[in-house]
């Protein structure tokens, strides 16, 4: 082996490894890009060539502000997060006559995301508010009279907002699967009876609505 043989030898790797890192703002090279970037199209995303009537070059625009998906307008909430709004909706929302949730699966997300601080049967003894004693409201549980007097409107919007250490569940519960779960919570003060009959399991009507055009 020549001395320039020698040389190559080592300088090769060397050359291929500085010149696959980043400098500055520089990015390094890219071997198939391909793995990097999709070919379709990807929501809200900066393609490699950015479309040029679109801010930021984005595949797609962000919805003006206020925008309602087709099917959702039962998302839209007109009570704000603050004292009187809790009021209002008190006084003005009312729970639907006929909630498409199955009973069943209202009962499931409670076990979920309810459970765990007012415990399977409403009486303030879950997991959470057994160990934290200090975050349990003044109330006994479900049974208690503020319960059974406090009106559907403000335990929606207590679902939507949250309170004191009752955080929001508006991610995680639909509009109707709010409902459902709070007549499971009407269920569960009567002492696990239903208060009234409940509705048939209608999940299929749902599924249909969400097709429906404003
Ligand atoms: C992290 C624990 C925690 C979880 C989880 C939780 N809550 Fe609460 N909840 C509280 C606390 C604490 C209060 C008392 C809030 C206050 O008045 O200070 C409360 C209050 C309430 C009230 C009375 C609301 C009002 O307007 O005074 C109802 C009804 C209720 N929760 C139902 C639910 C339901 C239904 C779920 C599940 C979707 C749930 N909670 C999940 C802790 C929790």
């Amino acid at each position: 082996m020549n001395i320039f043989t020698k040389i190559l030898a080592f300088a090769a790797p060397a050359l291929i490894a500085v010149s696959c890192t980043s400098v500055g703002d520089r990015p390094g090279w890219e071997y198939a890009p391909d793995m990097y970037y999709a070919k379709g199209y990807e929501p809200y995303s900066q393609p490699v060539e950015p479309y040029e009537y679109n801010p930021y070059g984005m595949s797609m625009r962000i919805p003006a502000e206020g925008s309602i998906s087709l099917g959702h307008l039962d998302e839209v909430y007109a009570f704000e997060n603050s004292g009187d709004g809790y009021e209002a909706a008190g006084n003005e929302l009312i729970m639907p006559a006929v909630v498409n949730i199955d009973p069943e699966h209202a009962k499931d997300r409670f076990i979920i995301y309810c459970a765990p601080c007012h415990g399977e049967t409403g009486k303030n003894d879950g997991p959470i508010f057994k160990k934290v004693s200090t975050l349990k409201p003044a109330w006994s549980g479900y049974s208690d009279d503020y319960i059974k007097n406090l009106p559907d409107g403000k335990i929606y919007h207590t679902l939507m907002y949250g309170k004191n250490n009752m955080g929001s569940h508006s991610s995680v519960l639909t509009p109707a699967e709010r409902w459902a779960v709070i007549k499971y919570v009407r269920v569960l003060s009567n002492g696990g009876t239903a208060a009234t009959a409940p509705t048939e399991d209608a999940m299929s009507e749902t599924e249909d609505m969400k097709g429906d055009a404003e």
